[in-house]
């Protein structure tokens, strides 16, 4: 027989004994059972002590038993949405409160250069709103960190967005800067342009304040910042659960204890669901990891609509319990990718330190 030929019955083979597996797991549910398996806190315990590093064993046992011992909190936390430019005062003002600052108010210029939005750009999907942008600039104009770091750049918007405050309140001077994190180089709505593309278009003047690392993910944070430095990170990735847990891990170590996570699309489950049974058609589909993320987050947190903030205990390791109650509920990707995510949490929870 032919080489050729043999190659191709020992692929038809390999091929039907693949379908004959595949149904055999389907006729005995073998794939739902694992997934449930695999989801059982005590197995998600076992494994985070498994793949911890030598020295966090004892650290992340202690946070297993937590979690499988304490049902995760749910609720919608503090509360301050800013829907127009006409609110922005006052609720800059009521964030500045509990952000303990009260009394500050917005710099100079920021309200004209908010109001100049609309008038400047397209907009485009998947950036942040008109109320995620308020909050998010008067977050940053509160907390005035020297830098931010946003994963999830796509056309650049909201990291012009943060750098316009940050410029505010520091000066152009290259003191304070956005870095921009994103996987991919090319822009996922429109892979003729670049990502980012938003900045040098519509922002010129603000490309000296903006930093972009692509193609990039989280993981790089650990080498663009250092220890608890940061006060500020934005989160505006995959929103897929449990990714948005993840890069909140990956990030965690660089941000200091007491400092703020904003996360975008935290009721991108919901909004997204509901409009698909509208019959809406979206450009991404409804995904629940950030709302999930925020909803059972058990530690301070500001919710400005579909964007919010999370604060950062005291002590990181408390986010080992949470961490792994986050990780029984299902996974919205799946087979090769979800073993991979999976590994990649139980590493960096070995990393929080
Ligand atoms: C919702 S868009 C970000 C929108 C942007 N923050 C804004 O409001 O202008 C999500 C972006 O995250 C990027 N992305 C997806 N997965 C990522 C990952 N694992 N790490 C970094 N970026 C990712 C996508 O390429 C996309 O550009």
């Amino acid at each position: 027989m032919k080489m050729g030929k043999m190659r191709e019955l020992s692929h038809a083979a390999r091929d039907w004994l693949r379908k004959v597996r595949k149904a055999g797991r389907e006729l005995f549910m073998i794939d739902r059972a694992i997934a449930a398996i695999i989801r059982l806190p005590v197995v998600i315990s076992l494994g985070a002590v498994r793949h911890a590093p030598r020295g966090c064993r004892t650290k992340i046992l202690r946070g297993a038993i937590r979690s499988v011992s304490r049902p995760a909190p749910t609720g919608s936390g503090e509360v301050c949405e800013i829907n127009s430019l006409a609110d922005f005062n006052s609720g800059y003002a009521r964030l500045a409160a509990m952000l303990g600052q009260a009394g500050r108010g917005p710099s100079p210029g920021e309200v004209e250069f908010l109001s100049s939005i609309a008038k400047r750009r397209t907009s485009y999907p998947g950036t942040v709103g008109r109320s995620d942008y308020l909050f998010l600039s008067a977050l940053v104009s509160i907390l005035a960190p020297q830098r931010v770091i946003e994963i999830g750049t796509l056309t650049g918007f909201s990291a012009a967005i943060i750098a316009a405050a940050l410029a505010r309140r520091h000066g152009g001077d290259g003191t304070s800067w956005v870095d921009t994190i994103d996987i991919n180089v090319e822009c996922a709505i429109d892979r003729t342009r670049l990502s980012g593309f938003e900045i040098p278009e519509t922002f010129p003047e603000l490309v000296p304040l903006i930093r972009l690392h692509v193609p990039r993910d989280a993981t790089f944070v650990l080498q663009i910042a250092k220890r608890d430095e940061l006060q500020v990170i934005f989160i505006d990735a995959d929103h897929r659960h449990p990714l948005p847990l993840l890069d909140l891990l990956r990030v965690a170590p660089c941000v200091r204890s007491g400092g703020w996570i904003v996360l975008h699309d935290i009721q991108w489950g919901t909004i997204g669901r509901r409009a698909a049974e509208a019959g809406e058609s979206l450009w991404w589909g409804p995904s629940y990891g950030a709302e999930w993320l925020f909803i059972y987050w058990p530690f301070r947190k500001i919710s400005g609509g579909n964007i919010g903030a999370v604060q950062l205990p005291h002590e990181k390791s408390a986010l080992v319990p949470f961490a792994l109650y986050m990780m029984s509920i299902q996974f919205e990707i799946v087979d090769k990718h979800a073993r991979t995510m999976r590994r990649a949490l139980y590493e960096s929870l070995g990393a929080l330190g």
